[in-house]
């Protein structure tokens, strides 16, 4: 769908997911995740860019599985992240919309739990490659994570916590010949519907991942 489509369906309360191809699992568990080898951090670093053209081929589960530890993972026994938090509330949620469905990544079990039985990639943003590329992901603030955060500082600390992630993601794109992109220009209320969240769920930011346009 065009930009100008969506610009218009969301001015009208109406941009809206499309059904899903085929159905996905409600809990889908995901592979153990890779966490040793890679490309070194500092070329990593030197090839981390934005890129806005995608191929629709999909993304194999296991490197799929790999790139949401890489987001935010439990990379320790007592339950911390691959990305920092304010006071370890772990309060971003990583979302993540499939052709089969959208789902929540859960890192305790690193596991996706279906939210969504539909296909709510065109929602995720304004701009047209988010209809076709992948994977989309959709980061969200559980402000009620951070009660002991004075309420003025929630959304400051929330956004920080969802830039680690992301930076986690353009880093592990980086690495893996993948190409990506952080999304502000976003219809967070279209988002919201379609993900079903609640009241005190903010979302954030939204990110396009998948293989490069050949
Ligand atoms: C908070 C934030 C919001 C952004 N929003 C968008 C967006 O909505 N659409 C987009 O195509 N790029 C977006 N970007 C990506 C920037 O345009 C990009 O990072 C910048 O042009 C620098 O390019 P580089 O990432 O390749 O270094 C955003 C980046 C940040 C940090």
């Amino acid at each position: 769908m065009s930009t100008v489509a969506k610009l218009v369906l969301g001015a009208m309360g109406r941009l809206r997911p499309e059904p899903a191809t085929g159905s996905g699992p409600d809990l889908l568990a995901l592979p153990p995740p890779q966490t040793s080898g890679g490309l070194g951090l500092m070329q990593a670093l030197a090839a981390r860019r934005s890129a806005r053209e995608f191929a629709s081929r999909p993304l194999p589960l296991p490197l799929l599985s790999d790139l949401l530890w890489a987001a935010c993972g439990v990379n320790r026994a007592d339950g911390g992240r691959t990305a920092p938090s304010a006071l370890n509330a772990q309060e971003v949620e990583v979302y993540v919309a499939l052709p089969a469905g959208a789902y929540r990544y859960e890192p305790a079990a690193h596991a996706l739990r279906l939210v969504a039985g539909a296909d709510v990639r065109r929602v995720t943003g304004y701009q047209d490659f988010v209809d076709e590329a992948p994977l989309d992901l959709v980061y969200v603030a559980h402000h009620a994570r951070l009660s002991a955060v004075p309420v003025a500082q929630r959304e400051a600390y929330a956004h920080v916590a969802a830039g680690a992630i992301a930076q986690n993601v353009y880093l592990f794109a980086a690495g893996n010949g993948l190409a990506t992109v952080i999304r502000a220009w976003i219809d967070r209320d279209a988002i919201g519907a379609a993900l079903g969240l609640a009241h005190d769920q903010q979302v954030l930011l939204s990110q396009t991942v998948g293989y490069p346009a050949a």
